[in-house]
This record gives structure tokens, sequence and C-alpha cells, in this order.
């Protein structure tokens, strides 16, 4: 753990920051009860996120895919926002400046009340028609057929990024934009292994942001941060984000 003083110069320094960028992945919504995609937790029935979230996937077996988000949906519809979320939904109104990106596909950022939040993977509780291209929300749980259909007749995917398919252009410009402009960027609850999201961090790097990354352990973006806090977030974004208890 970093000195006492190395803590208090990074709470005086997210005191003062003034354009904050926070990049989330699916350790933020741990302790909400959310499996994560990698460690321990991160398996359902022997099959991984890689082996599911494919197009090629979805093509030969849209009924397995659908099972599975149909089982993350249901954990997902019973979680709640964590203190991780809400210090980060406090942070919104604090900076004058403040974006979320997350990778997350659970809602939960927006459950907690934020609303600048880029969600570059899409989200689970829209879907889109393979046919037509339009997308809308479809919030049952349990879903009421397995591989929902379109009032075209086509069937409908989830309207998430998977592996091998682009992110949303417009999303990715927004994204660069706020990372080139911002002075600090907190990096929390990603392996930093799925790309483009991996190499985020390097361009805020570039602009001179300083890094803070969260995260139980290491991962290959800790060498880039200025300062690695080992734990969960929902007890370390709270105790950093805490002025009122400092005045
Ligand atoms: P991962 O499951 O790869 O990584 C979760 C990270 O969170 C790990 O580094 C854990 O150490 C960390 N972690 C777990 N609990 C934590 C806690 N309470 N506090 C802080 N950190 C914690 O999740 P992502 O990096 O988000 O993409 O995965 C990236 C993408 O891979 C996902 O968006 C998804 C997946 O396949 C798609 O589906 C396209």
């Amino acid at each position: 753990m970093p000195s006492l003083n190395i803590l208090r110069d990074l709470k005086e320094r997210i005191r003062n920051a003034k354009h904050v960028v926070a990049i989330t992945g699916a350790g933020i919504s741990a302790e909400s009860g959310i499996p994560t995609f990698r460690g321990k937790d991160g398996l359902w029935k022997q099959y991984r996120a890689e082996e599911l979230a494919t197009p090629w996937a979805f093509e030969k077996n849209p009924e397995l895919v659908w099972k599975w988000y149909d089982w993350r949906r249901g954990i997902i519809a019973k979680a709640t926002p964590n203190a991780g979320h809400v210090t980060l939904a406090r942070m919104e109104d604090f900076y004058p400046e403040f974006t979320q990106i997350t990778q997350n596909v659970d809602g939960l950022h927006r459950k907690a009340g934020s609303q600048k939040v880029i969600e570059i993977h899409g989200n689970l509780w829209r879907v889109r028609c393979v046919r037509e291209g339009k997308t809308f929300y479809l919030e049952d749980v349990p879903l009421r057929e397995i591989s929902p259909r379109c009032s075209c007749g086509a069937i409908l995917r989830p309207d998430v990024v998977w592996f091998g398919e682009s992110l949303d252009p417009e999303l990715i410009r927004k994204a660069h934009e706020e990372l080139a402009a911002c002075n600090l960027l907190l990096v929390i609850g990603t392996s930093g292994i799925v790309q483009p999201v991996a190499s985020f961090p390097a361009i805020a790097r570039q602009s001179g942001a300083y890094i803070v990354e969260i995260n139980l352990e290491t991962t290959p973006l800790t060498s880039l941060a200025d300062l690695s806090l080992k734990g969960k977030s929902g007890d370390i974004l709270p105790a950093l984000f805490d002025f009122q208890s400092d005045s």
C-alpha cells in the first residue's frame, strides 16, 4: 500500500482535478454480485466470454448465446449499484468535466445516477434486429422466449459488441477526445487485456494525465499508472473521494 504521504497527495490531486475520466470494467460491478469475465468466478458452464460473445457463436448456436445472456440478465436485474458506482455518480456532480467510459453492459452506472457514461461495449438490456438493425430495450427477465424475434420475423441479438466486431466509431471518437483532454484518469476493475479499451490509458498518458489504477491485482496497465491501489473499488473510491471528512 502507498505511504500516507502519497495517499494525502493523491486526495489533494483528486480534489483539485478539473477534467476527470474513469474507465471501468467488470471489477467495479463485482461487489454488486455480478461475476467478472476472468478470474475464478468468471466462468459459466465451462464457457469463456471469448467463446460465447462472438458473432460466430451466435450464428452457430443462438440459443446457447441467449441462454448465457438470459443468465447474466437475471443476475444483473437483481443487482444494485455498490459504493464504487455511487461514488463515481457523485464525482460527476463535483467536477466541471467528468466522463465514464465503461466496458460493462450491465447499466449499473446509470442506475447509480451517472449520466455521462460512454457504454463502449453496448448495453445488455438493448436488443438489435439482425435484419433491420433497429434497436430497442427488451427487459423481460427471464426472456419469454430464448432467441427472441423481431416483429419482422428476424432474430434479435443483444445490442452489445462481441469479439471480432467493431466498436461504434462515434463512441470511440468521444472516448479519445475525453482521454486526450483529461488531467486525471481512473482505471477501475479492468483486466486491461481487451482492446481497444486496453490502449485508452496510453492516450491519456501521452496528454500528460495522472493515472490511478484501482484493482485487486496487477494488470498489464499497472506499469503505465502513476499509482496503483490494490483493493476493492467499493472500498477505495469512497475513501479517496471523501472530502467532507477532511474539512
Ligand atoms: P475482466 O473480467 O477481464 O477483469 C475484471 C478485473 O476486475 C480483474 O482485473 C479483477 O482483478 C478486477 N476486480 C475484481 N473485483 C474487483 C473489485 N471489487 N474491485 C476492483 N477490481 C476488481 O473484466 P473487463 O476487463 O471488464 O467484453 O473485461 C473486458 C471485456 O472482456 C468485457 O467488457 C467483455 C469481456 O469479454 C465483451 O463482452 C465485448
